[in-house]
């Protein structure tokens, strides 16, 4: 069974309180926050003021994925705003290994992002010291896009890699997931599961959210 991480990017802004009480009482695993700077992505999200204000209602694991260059500047402010995950994206660090240590001296758990271009390949000298994989399978930047096919090849390339090492990394898929493609995911590898608007723009998110839950079984 996959877990499921909700992204708050797609959420109602004017109700974070509801609609993370709503994400507490649902079968989610995780709450998935996208921070971006407006130059890794083109586009501004929100900051850690917000990101404080959702933890205040947020009874599960905080999951952070930052989109913003030079991401080892904010670790210990993301982990004074309440983050358990924090994430960073491999296309933004130029030293890596470095930041995830950091991150894990902090109390962290340390993702890895990659781009949909950036083969899961570079990750091979550092998978070890990498507690979660986020494949992005949409470009990232904004919610509601289409998923990339592509992604599961690198689902099972990826799978692969951890495996033959023995490493405990757990692979998160993000962007454009639904329940079309949440099994596929699952089959081929994945342990977690993204979902922005297939979960907050449809008509019974909770609802919405036990299904991908159970097809993920
Ligand atoms: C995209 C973000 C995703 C986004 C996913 O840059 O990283 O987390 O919220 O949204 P959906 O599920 O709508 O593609
Ligand atoms: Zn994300």
């Amino acid at each position: 069974m996959a877990l499921i991480a909700p992204s708050i990017l797609a959420a109602d802004f004017a109700n974070l309180q509801r609609d993370s009480e709503m994400v507490n009482e649902s079968q989610a695993d995780w709450f998935h926050i996208d921070v971006m700077d407006g130059v890794f992505v083109p586009n501004i999200s929100f900051g850690m003021p917000v990101m404080d204000a959702i933890k205040r209602h947020a009874k599960k694991t905080m999951d952070v994925h930052l989109m913003i260059v030079q991401p080892e500047r904010y670790i210990e402010e993301f982990k004074a705003v309440g983050a358990d995950i924090l994430t960073v994206h491999y296309e933004a660090s130029t030293h890596l290994h470095r930041t995830l240590q950091a991150i894990k001296a902090e109390g962290m758990q340390a993702g890895v992002a990659l781009n949909p271009h950036t083969n899961v390949n570079v990750l091979e000298d550092t998978i070890e010291d990498i507690d979660l994989v986020c494949l992005m399978s949409v470009n990232p930047g904004f919610g509601g896009q289409k998923f990339i096919e592509r992604t599961y090849e690198k689902v099972r390339a990826l799978r692969k890699m951890i495996d033959e090492r023995g490493a405990s990394t757990k692979i998160e898929i993000d962007g454009g997931v639904t329940s079309a493609n949440a099994a596929q995911l699952v089959e081929a590898g994945a342990d977690v599961l993204v979902a922005g608007s297939f979960v907050f723009k449809s008509d019974d998110p909770k609802a919405t959210i036990a299904d991908l839950k159970k097809i993920t079984e």
